[in-house]
Protein backbone atom coordinates (compact mmCIF):
# COMPACT_ATOMS: atom_id res chain seq x y z
CA UNK A 1 0.00 0.00 0.00
CA UNK A 2 1.28 3.32 -0.58
CA UNK A 3 0.52 7.07 1.25
CA UNK A 4 0.52 10.62 0.13
CA UNK A 5 3.30 12.88 0.12
CA UNK A 6 1.93 15.84 -1.49
CA UNK A 7 1.75 14.32 -5.02
CA UNK A 8 3.91 11.53 -4.48
CA UNK A 9 3.20 8.34 -2.91
CA UNK A 10 4.96 6.79 -0.09
CA UNK A 11 6.42 2.79 -0.36
CA UNK A 12 7.71 1.38 3.03
CA UNK A 13 8.75 -2.01 2.78
CA UNK A 14 8.64 -3.93 5.95
CA UNK A 15 10.67 -7.11 6.64
CA UNK A 16 8.92 -9.38 9.28
CA UNK A 17 9.61 -12.71 11.36
CA UNK A 18 6.87 -14.48 11.14
CA UNK A 19 6.46 -15.14 14.83
CA UNK A 20 6.47 -11.57 16.02
CA UNK A 21 5.80 -9.02 14.17
CA UNK A 22 3.86 -10.54 11.34
CA UNK A 23 1.74 -12.24 14.11
CA UNK A 24 1.71 -8.24 15.72
CA UNK A 25 0.78 -6.90 12.60
CA UNK A 26 -2.04 -9.46 12.32
CA UNK A 27 -3.06 -8.45 15.72
CA UNK A 28 -2.88 -5.05 15.14
CA UNK A 29 -5.57 -5.62 12.45
CA UNK A 30 -7.77 -7.41 14.46
CA UNK A 31 -7.60 -4.84 17.48
CA UNK A 32 -8.64 -2.22 14.30
CA UNK A 33 -5.53 -0.67 15.45
CA UNK A 34 -4.98 2.67 13.45
CA UNK A 35 -1.48 3.04 11.39
CA UNK A 36 0.30 4.59 8.19
CA UNK A 37 -1.26 2.34 4.92
CA UNK A 38 2.85 3.24 3.44
CA UNK A 39 4.11 -0.31 4.60
CA UNK A 40 3.77 -3.01 2.69
CA UNK A 41 4.36 -6.62 4.48
CA UNK A 42 7.11 -9.37 3.46
CA UNK A 43 6.84 -12.15 6.08
CA UNK A 44 10.34 -13.91 6.63
CA UNK A 45 10.47 -17.35 8.64
CA UNK A 46 13.44 -15.30 10.97
CA UNK A 47 14.93 -11.95 9.83
CA UNK A 48 18.37 -14.05 9.95
CA UNK A 49 16.79 -14.90 6.59
CA UNK A 50 17.38 -11.19 5.72
CA UNK A 51 19.81 -11.02 3.13
CA UNK A 52 21.35 -7.77 2.28
CA UNK A 53 20.88 -7.54 -0.94
CA UNK A 54 17.29 -8.12 -0.53
CA UNK A 55 17.34 -5.04 1.34
CA UNK A 56 18.87 -3.04 -1.67
CA UNK A 57 16.44 -4.84 -4.09
CA UNK A 58 13.60 -3.14 -2.44
CA UNK A 59 15.25 0.39 -2.82
CA UNK A 60 16.11 -0.62 -6.20
CA UNK A 61 12.21 -1.07 -7.28
CA UNK A 62 11.20 1.93 -5.40
CA UNK A 63 10.73 1.48 -1.97
CA UNK A 64 10.94 4.99 0.09
CA UNK A 65 12.35 3.34 3.54
CA UNK A 66 12.46 -0.52 4.99
CA UNK A 67 12.12 -1.63 8.37
CA UNK A 68 13.05 -4.64 9.39
CA UNK A 69 11.20 -6.44 12.63
CA UNK A 70 12.43 -9.15 14.38
CA UNK A 71 11.53 -11.28 17.62
CA UNK A 72 12.82 -9.51 20.90
CA UNK A 73 16.74 -9.82 21.24
CA UNK A 74 17.19 -13.43 22.74
CA UNK A 75 14.02 -14.76 22.07
CA UNK A 76 14.89 -15.38 18.24
CA UNK A 77 13.63 -19.16 17.63
CA UNK A 78 16.58 -19.32 15.72
CA UNK A 79 19.27 -18.09 18.20
CA UNK A 80 20.96 -15.66 16.43
CA UNK A 81 18.64 -14.77 13.53
CA UNK A 82 17.31 -11.75 14.46
CA UNK A 83 21.39 -10.29 15.92
CA UNK A 84 22.13 -11.08 12.13
CA UNK A 85 19.79 -9.06 11.07
CA UNK A 86 20.62 -6.19 13.31
CA UNK A 87 23.94 -6.36 11.87
CA UNK A 88 23.07 -6.71 8.72
CA UNK A 89 20.59 -3.36 8.73
CA UNK A 90 23.57 -1.04 9.95
CA UNK A 91 25.32 -2.35 7.37
CA UNK A 92 22.81 -1.49 4.62
CA UNK A 93 22.50 1.85 7.05
CA UNK A 94 26.22 2.37 6.27
CA UNK A 95 25.73 1.67 2.55
CA UNK A 96 22.92 4.07 1.93
CA UNK A 97 25.14 7.04 3.42
CA UNK A 98 27.85 5.64 1.04
CA UNK A 99 25.37 5.83 -1.73
CA UNK A 100 23.97 9.60 -0.97
CA UNK A 101 20.77 8.04 0.99
CA UNK A 102 20.08 8.71 4.45
CA UNK A 103 20.80 6.24 6.21
CA UNK A 104 17.77 6.68 8.48
CA UNK A 105 15.64 5.38 5.52
CA UNK A 106 16.38 1.54 7.26
CA UNK A 107 15.98 0.72 10.63
CA UNK A 108 15.72 -2.34 12.68
CA UNK A 109 12.64 -3.01 15.40
CA UNK A 110 12.51 -6.10 17.78
CA UNK A 111 8.78 -7.36 18.79
CA UNK A 112 6.96 -9.47 20.16
CA UNK A 113 3.61 -11.14 18.96
CA UNK A 114 1.40 -9.87 21.29
CA UNK A 115 2.86 -6.14 20.92
CA UNK A 116 0.21 -4.82 18.65
CA UNK A 117 0.15 -1.20 19.62
CA UNK A 118 4.45 -1.96 19.13
CA UNK A 119 3.57 -2.58 15.20
CA UNK A 120 1.32 0.36 14.98
CA UNK A 121 3.79 3.15 16.64
CA UNK A 122 6.97 1.33 14.73
CA UNK A 123 4.82 1.64 11.08
CA UNK A 124 3.92 5.03 12.09
CA UNK A 125 7.68 6.40 13.61
CA UNK A 126 9.04 4.58 9.82
CA UNK A 127 6.34 6.44 8.09
CA UNK A 128 6.61 9.99 9.62
CA UNK A 129 10.83 9.71 9.32
CA UNK A 130 10.43 8.62 5.37
CA UNK A 131 7.81 11.37 5.18
CA UNK A 132 10.10 14.09 6.41
CA UNK A 133 12.82 12.64 4.27
CA UNK A 134 10.61 12.50 1.04
CA UNK A 135 10.51 9.84 -1.25
CA UNK A 136 13.94 7.98 -2.31
CA UNK A 137 16.15 9.51 -4.74
CA UNK A 138 16.61 6.63 -6.46
CA UNK A 139 12.52 6.07 -6.97
CA UNK A 140 12.56 9.74 -8.37
CA UNK A 141 15.58 8.79 -10.65
CA UNK A 142 13.28 5.86 -11.61
CA UNK A 143 10.35 7.58 -11.94
CA UNK A 144 12.15 10.67 -14.23
CA UNK A 145 13.47 7.90 -16.34
CA UNK A 146 9.71 6.15 -16.50
CA UNK A 147 8.03 9.98 -17.90
FE1 LIG B 1 11.89 -14.12 14.89
FE2 LIG B 1 14.33 -15.05 14.39
S1 LIG B 1 12.54 -16.19 14.74
S2 LIG B 1 13.65 -12.99 14.41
Amino acid sequence: MESEVGSLKLNIVAFCCHYCAYAAADLAGSLRLQYPPSVRVVKLPCTGKLDVLLVLDAFEHGADGVMVAGCMEGDCHYQLGNLNAKRRVRYVSKLLKEIGLEPERVRMYNMSSAMAKQWAEAVTEMDETVRRLGPSPLRKADCAGHT
